[in-house]
């Protein structure tokens, strides 16, 4: 309505008709800032559309959220992954759900063909930079790394000489060491106190030490030496990368670092800068007395040395990338078993059949080794299985960040929106897996599915040129502990009367941990060699 209309109506009549002026003007702000906020998916889509008029019939439904904040609360509590498939659902959006937090625009499939179109599009080839990521060097990472050259030239590095199927084959035997390890460690848990194992704990030394192998060429015993003090600088990365930023989306709010993340991750990063720079200086003394030569047998740094000889990577480079590496590759193959292991508590007749798998393949008197892998596929299928219930990345960890306008189906989606996929949403979906919530292998049995990305109905380790390059290497790592673990033990609950019960509550951080870490009990079955 023109303001030609009421003005001299307003006017006309004294002191009242001004004060009903003023009533109209605070109606009319109101209506418009509330029709503003609450436009599909909240402040920072509105923000968009009112400078681009002409997209907004394909707008992407979501829900407005709260004023200003928009569904901020959401990414503060410990389920984020499960309230968003609830609101894709009700909001019937789940090929795509328009969402703001602060200023930050986001969008989010839950459905299969969706999240292969975001993933799988060279428009969604970056990631959005969190400031404790900067802090924390992953910038310079391959994991936050801007599409480009450099980030391109990681990857082709990592594929040849880390992840390479050579490389993981001739990693096995060290994969096998510490699954026995862990299997002596046991075994002395059982003598000493009656098998009860803080799961948690052991999975996450050995993973540690796995990576360390692969990338450092060192090992640590367990719970001695250097081994604790990288364990604790781990852990203090993935908290500090795991909190929600409040400065991420709001701008105004960064330079007062309020949640103190930024103080938290400079000191982090100068524990981790003395530390992997100590052991960058042994290879390069190494390296001068006579190894000069990259072959199968260097670990990474031999790889990222050799390259800094012909100018490809600073030093700085090196201990981002380096640091990633162990980084990324600890906790998730560690939480993974965690889940596992819980299931076969949960589960006795599950983990008997896997038993009796081993054994009719493996024998009893010598140890599982990789080559036996090929011939489990009931183990496989107990972990593709895990994988869907309890996926590590729920939310595929890492969002992905559109680099320039596009259009996922119909919908317009501008530069700089970021994309999620709910991984935990379209594998809990009735419409996509039958009774989603109940665990059974055995659906892998029935159908091979395909989980490293060409099948979106599971993509546990995301999909297309950033789906995760450690997936070969982490699904080999697990097979092997998980089948070690079960050759030599019966897992059971401490309490015998709690039979059944397993407390699965879980709690998303980075990845999608168990709340209450597993403690249960180790009983031995057979004695391999
Ligand atoms: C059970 C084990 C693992 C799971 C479930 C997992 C999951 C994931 C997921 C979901 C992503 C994001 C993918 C995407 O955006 O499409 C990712 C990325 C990544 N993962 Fe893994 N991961 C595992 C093991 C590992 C290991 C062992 C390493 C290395 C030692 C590793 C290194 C990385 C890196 C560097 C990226 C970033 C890649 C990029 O942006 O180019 N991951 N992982």
């Amino acid at each position: 309505m023109s303001t030609e209309y009421f003005l001299p109506f307003i006017f006309s009549t004294g002191s009242s008709s001004f004060l009903s002026f003023q009533l109209l003007l605070c109606l009319l702000l109101f209506v418009s800032v509330f029709s503003f906020i609450l436009a599909p998916g909240g402040l920072a889509w509105a923000l968009y559309k009112t400078r681009v008029r002409t997209h907004i019939r394909t707008a992407i439904p979501g829900p407005s959220g709260l004023p200003v904040l928009g569904l901020v609360l959401v990414f503060t509590v410990s389920s984020t992954h499960r309230v968003l498939a609830k609101m894709a659902q009700s909001l019937k959006a789940k090929p795509l759900m328009a969402f703001s937090v602060g200023f930050t625009r986001f969008m989010i499939s839950s459905e299969p063909d969706t999240a292969k179109e975001i993933l799988n599009s060279s428009a969604f080839a970056d990631r959005p930079i969190k400031e404790s990521a900067y802090e924390l060097l992953f910038h310079r990472a391959m994991g936050f790394a801007p599409f480009g050259e450099y980030w391109r030239n990681l990857r082709r590095i990592s594929a040849t000489h880390l992840f390479s199927p050579k490389r993981i084959t001739h990693f096995g035997k060290f994969r096998e060491n510490i699954g026995s390890k862990m299997v002596e460690e046991i075994k002395g848990l059982v003598e000493r106190d009656d098998g009860v194992v803080k799961v948690r704990k052991m999975l996450h030394f050995g993973s540690l030490n796995n990576v360390m192998m692969s990338v450092f060429g060192k090992s640590y015993e367990f719970g001695i030496d250097g081994g604790c003090e990288l364990e604790s600088l781990v852990s203090e990365g993935y908290d500090s990368l795991g909190i929600f930023n409040w400065s991420d989306h709001f701008p105004v709010l960064s330079w007062m670092d309020l949640q103190g993340v930024r103080k938290r991750c400079r000191i982090l990063v100068d524990k981790v800068n003395i530390f992997v720079s100590q052991i960058i200086e042994e290879h390069r003394l190494k390296r001068s007395r006579n190894v000069n030569k990259v072959d199968d047998e260097g670990d990474f740094v031999d790889v990222l040395l050799q390259l800094e000889e012909d100018n490809k990577i600073t030093d700085s480079d090196m201990i981002a990338v380096l640091w990633e590496m162990i980084f990324r590759g600890t906790d998730t193959v560690a939480i993974l078993l965690e889940w596992i292991l819980a299931r076969m508590v949960l589960h006795p007749d599950i983990q008997a059949k896997a038993q009796t798998e081993i054994d009719s393949v493996v024998g009893t008197t010598r140890s599982v080794s990789d080559s036996d892998l090929p011939n489990l596929p009931y183990l496989l299928a107990i972990i593709k299985e895990t994988l869907r219930m309890h996926p590590p990345g729920p939310l595929l960890s890492w969002a992905r960040l559109a680099i320039h306008d596009t259009h996922i189906g119909h919908h317009f989606v501008p530069a700089g929106t970021v994309a999620m996929v709910n991984m935990w949403s379209i594998t809990h979906d009735e419409g996509v897996w039958p009774q989603p919530n109940e665990f059974k292998p055995e659906r892998f049995v029935d159908e091979d599915v395909a989980i490293m990305g060409s099948d979106l109905r599971l993509a546990p380790f995301g999909s297309g040129r950033r789906a995760c390059p450690g997936k070969a290497m982490g699904l080999a790592t697990v097979q092997l502990w998980l089948a070690q673990l079960l050759q030599s033990f019966k897992w059971v609950p401490c309490d015998a009367a709690a039979a059944g019960v397993v407390d699965l509550s879980e709690c998303l951080k980075l990845s999608l941990e168990m709340k209450n870490s597993l403690v249960c009990k180790a009983v031995p079955r057979v004695s391999a060699a």
